[in-house]
């Protein structure tokens, strides 16, 4: 396990967890599936059910599973190592995470609000895009968010917005929610957008999304948020977010930022004509260049 990370909160989680998980079959280590395609078959009982990992609706119906498959069989690390890296970062530049209010963007079913909560964090409000995430945060970890919202960054009603401005964040989580058709770079850009200036953002990707020859917008967007002064990294770590089905490991990259200008609107917009030409096929053709 890497330094940062710590396995505490999500084990003793997990005891609380009624979970009806008996035995978690991960496909042979030669299958050869790629990250979004992989797959286990759960044992609940006398039931054999397949659940592709990328399914979160699937994965947070079935109690314990999302900590048995990816915790435990896997070694993920992200939330104890991301949220420790912030509280390393923002003390050793003079702020105190005890007096953040943070946006946990892709919230999932709460374990990363259980490390930010573990840190003393002052408020945390948790945003999904399925209703299935909150669910199994009620369910689960009923005390850790403040709020959470089941709401789509791309296409937010003015409602949300307000509630959301309201909650006055300071800082913005985002782990293992980026890429992979999971959160597109402009709801990204929109959380940013929420949060306070000056403020703090902590988020991971998998390093190939941070590559110059990455086409899901993530590379270009984070070379041009730094290159125009919108943020400032102060920290770009690589560490090993969890094994592949086949136990190989796989590299993602932590980034921990100060926003330090408000977003605007030529970024806005210049992101919202990318996303409308991705939805159209024509994810080739950048509205921007860098
Ligand atoms: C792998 S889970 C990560 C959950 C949690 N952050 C963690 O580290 O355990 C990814 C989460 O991102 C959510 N997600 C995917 N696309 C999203 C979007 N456009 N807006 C908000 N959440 C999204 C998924 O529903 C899922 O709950």
């Amino acid at each position: 396990m890497p330094g940062l990370a710590t396995d505490v909160i999500w084990r003793s989680r997990l005891k609380r967890i009624e979970s009806q998980v008996e035995d978690i079959r991960l496909p042979p280590a030669d299958h050869g599936v790629d990250q979004d395609q992989e797959w286990c078959d759960v044992i609940l009982g006398q039931e054999q059910r397949r659940v592709r990992f990328h399914d979160y609706a699937s994965v947070f119906r079935i109690p314990g599973l999302y900590e048995k498959l990816f915790y435990d069989n896997l070694e993920c690390c992200s939330p104890s190592y991301i949220s420790n890296l912030l509280d390393d970062v923002v003390r050793e530049y003079g702020d105190n995470p005890e007096e953040f209010r943070v946006l946990d963007v892709g919230a999932g079913n709460g374990m990363m609000g259980d490390e930010l909560q573990a840190l003393g964090i002052e408020s945390i409000v948790g945003i999904d895009i399925i209703p299935e995430a909150k669910a199994a945060t009620d369910r689960d970890r009923p005390n850790v968010y403040d709020d959470y919202r089941v709401t789509d960054l791309t296409d937010l009603p003015e409602t949300e917005e307000e509630r959301l401005r309201r909650a006055d964040a300071n800082c913005l989580t985002t782990v293992a929610a980026l890429g992979f058709g999971d959160i597109p770079p402009l709801a990204f850009a929109k959380a940013l957008d929420l949060i306070a200036t000056p403020g703090w953002l902590a988020f991971n990707l998998k390093e190939d999304f941070i590559r110059e020859q990455d086409t899901s917008g993530f590379s270009r967007l984070i070379r041009r948020l730094n290159r125009d002064g919108y943020i400032q990294t102060l920290c770009y770590r690589r560490y090993q977010h969890r094994l592949s089905v086949a136990s190989k490991p796989l590299h993602y990259v932590a980034v921990v930022a100060r926003k330090l200008i408000d977003l605007g609107h030529e970024l806005m917009e210049d992101l919202e004509a990318e996303a409308m030409a991705h939805q159209a096929g024509n994810a080739g053709a950048p509205s921007y260049t860098s």
